[in-house]
């Protein structure tokens, strides 16, 4: 009896469990198919959009557009990576071995070259790397030419005793390049478009024209001249005659037609100040941002290179300046929101819809980042060159350099194209990156008009600063795997140090920006924390190649 009733007792209890067991999984599985739904519906897990703010509660703000820019929580300064000391001693050490004359490495003569150097495929392509404008979209076809060589075998013969005279041939190659290009003459860009006579033109003596004249092969702007200065005011107050939609790239830009034949390159606001990417968001479907342009191009002028092209914020009246001055193609995409704003979504192919589009906030006022457009074909050659060090875009793939530490030695040490400037162009590029947080630089971009001896345009930094409170290793990887670095940006990097690079920056915007708090603090501890970083990764690699075998001394400023 007792037997039985136990073992009725312990099927019920079975069944039970077996009740609950089925019940939760029944739950969790109709649980997760609603989600699955969820997901489905929205196309994409897209950033929120910036919150609404009425307009009197607004007025109340220091910045209209950022209510939540204020300091919510200051992050603590980081442990350093290296200390003050060491990177004073750095900077010693590189000073005194440049004043001792960097002795010029030998080569083993017995090792042989040639053996490395790929044979280019189509050597006689004309006008392949000319490709347009801004880096920016990566749908872009490219034609690239180049490297079509069997890689399996170079890395099976590529030894250390290979990679330490690789090492030896490139600061040979770039002595030379050095040698051949050091009396070069600046070129700038009014004489690449209108010869002297032109020049004497009553039509060309405009800003406009005096402003190009100070664009060179190494500086797209010169900040000492009353002609960048006009050129900021032409940008931030100039009557707008048009506004155009700039075809290429994968979020909404603007074309403004100002006064004197200037053009601007709108990018309006989207996200607050103190948005951080999205964790779960690639770097390639990350929202471009309008402060993040603005802030870049501040770090790269106290970087002293000079190289993005000059823009500054805006504030517009999204019905005069930019309904009203439509084309045709751009008005159509205008209309009114429910809360009874003017907004315009635009064409292009991420977060061009209506339920991101750009809205006056308050009324009809809008935020932006206006950069001059600088001349390009076919008047101008640029030069677009697929990075290297790129990204693979995809969500499952990864790009070889990722896993491959040799990366720099097999790709892009015995590759031609980089026996000269570029190579340590890429170099202060890789530290602009990094310290401003970029991983979308998928292409490097120079006005090819001015011949080989020309720097990179630091074109399109509306990804950057997407996070403040993590700092992407991987942006160092060209600077990791290939460890060279050129003197005269080591120097200046050592002096904004000493100075402090955030207060740098922030003096900076400070002077020049009329928006307020383009960068909140967070941001700016970031940025003094990458440069310590930046300069524990050099240092790790004078310790593994000596001084003499990182450094170069390429004659650039
Ligand atoms: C040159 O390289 C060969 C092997 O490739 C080595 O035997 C020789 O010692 C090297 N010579 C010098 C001067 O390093
Ligand atoms: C390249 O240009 C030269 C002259 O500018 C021309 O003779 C040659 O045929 C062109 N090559 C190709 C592949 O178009
Ligand atoms: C590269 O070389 C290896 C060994 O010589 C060969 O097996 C392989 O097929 C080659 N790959 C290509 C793409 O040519
Ligand atoms: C250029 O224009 C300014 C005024 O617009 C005038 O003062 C100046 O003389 C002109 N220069 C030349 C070279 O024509
Ligand atoms: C913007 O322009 C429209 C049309 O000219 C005007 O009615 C409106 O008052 C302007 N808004 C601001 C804030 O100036
Ligand atoms: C928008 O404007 C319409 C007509 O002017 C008005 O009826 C409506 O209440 C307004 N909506 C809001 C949210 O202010
Ligand atoms: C900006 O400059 C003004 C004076 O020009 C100063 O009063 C203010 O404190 C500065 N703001 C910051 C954030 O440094």
């Amino acid at each position: 009896m007792r037997y039985l009733r136990l073992r009725l007792r312990s099927s019920i209890l079975l069944s039970i469990t077996i009740f609950v067991i089925v019940f939760i999984t029944l739950h969790v599985l109709i649980w997760s198919t609603n989600e699955f739904e969820l997901l489905e519906k929205t196309p994409e897990s897209v950033p929120k959009p910036p919150v609404a703010i009425s307009f009197l509660s607004a007025l109340d703000q220091p910045n209209i557009y950022d209510l939540k820019a204020s300091q919510s929580h200051t992050l603590n300064k980081h442990s350093s990576y290296i200390t003050s000391h060491r990177i004073h001693e750095l900077f010693q050490l590189v000073r005194t071995t440049r004043n001792n004359q960097l002795k010029s490495n030998s080569i083993n003569s017995t090792w042989n070259f040639g053996k490395f150097i790929p044979k280019k495929v189509s050597p006689h392509n004309n006008n392949t790397k000319t490709n347009v404008d801004t880096a920016d979209s990566v749908t872009m076809k490219e034609k690239n030419h180049k490297l079509q060589f069997n890689i399996t075998t170079t890395a099976k013969i590529m030894n250390e005793q290979d990679k330490i005279q690789l090492r030896h041939f490139i600061h040979y190659t770039l002595t030379k390049w050095k040698a051949d290009h050091e009396n070069d003459k600046y070129v700038n860009l009014a004489d690449i478009m209108h010869d002297g006579l032109a020049q004497d033109e009553p039509e060309l003596n405009t800003t406009w024209f005096k402003y190009i004249k100070t664009v060179t092969n190494s500086h797209v702007y010169n900040p000492n001249t009353p002609e960048f200065k006009h050129l900021l005011n032409h940008l931030q107050n100039g009557k707008i005659s048009e506004a155009s939609e700039m075809s290429q790239g994968t979020q909404i830009k603007v074309i403004l037609n100002l006064p004197n034949g200037f053009q601007g390159l709108l990018k309006p606001y989207r996200v607050p100040r103190n948005y951080q990417t999205q964790p779960d968001h690639f770097y390639f479907s990350d929202i471009e941002r309008h402060h993040a342009e603005i802030a870049a191009f501040h770090v790269d002028k106290i970087l002293g290179f000079n190289r993005v092209p000059p823009l500054i914020g805006r504030l517009l009246n999204i019905t005069s300046d930019l309904r009203d001055k439509a084309t045709e193609e751009l008005a159509k995409t205008f209309f009114i929101s429910p809360a009874n704003n003017t907004c315009f979504r635009g064409h292009c192919s991420y977060y061009c819809d209506t339920s991101h589009a750009i809205c006056g906030k308050p009324g009809d006022q809008l935020e932006g980042s206006v950069q001059v457009l600088l001349p390009r074909p076919p008047e101008v050659d640029w030069q677009k060159i697929s990075h290297p060090y790129r990204r693979s875009y995809s969500a499952t793939r990864t790009a070889q350099w990722e896993t491959n530490e040799n990366y720099c030695y097999e790709h892009v040490m015995i590759d031609e194209d980089y026996h000269n400037r570029l190579l340590l162009d890429m170099m202060d590029l890789a530290a602009f990156d990094f310290l401003i947080g970029n991983l979308d630089r998928h292409h490097m971009m120079r006005i090819s008009a001015f011949g080989i001896n020309t720097a990179l345009v630091h074109l399109d930094n509306g990804r950057s600063f997407g996070r403040y409170d993590a700092d992407d290793l991987s942006i160092l990887a060209p600077i990791r795997q290939c460890c060279f670095f050129r003197y005269s940006t080591f120097a200046r990097l050592y002096r904004v140090y000493n100075k402090g690079l955030s207060k740098l920056v922030s003096d900076s915007l400070n002077t020049t920006e009329l928006l307020q708090m383009i960068l909140v603090n967070e941001h700016l501890i970031a940025i003094d924390r990458r440069l310590e970083i930046l300069f524990s990764q050099i240092d790790i690699c004078i310790k593994t190649y000596t001084v003499q075998g990182v450094m170069i001394d390429d004659g650039i400023d």
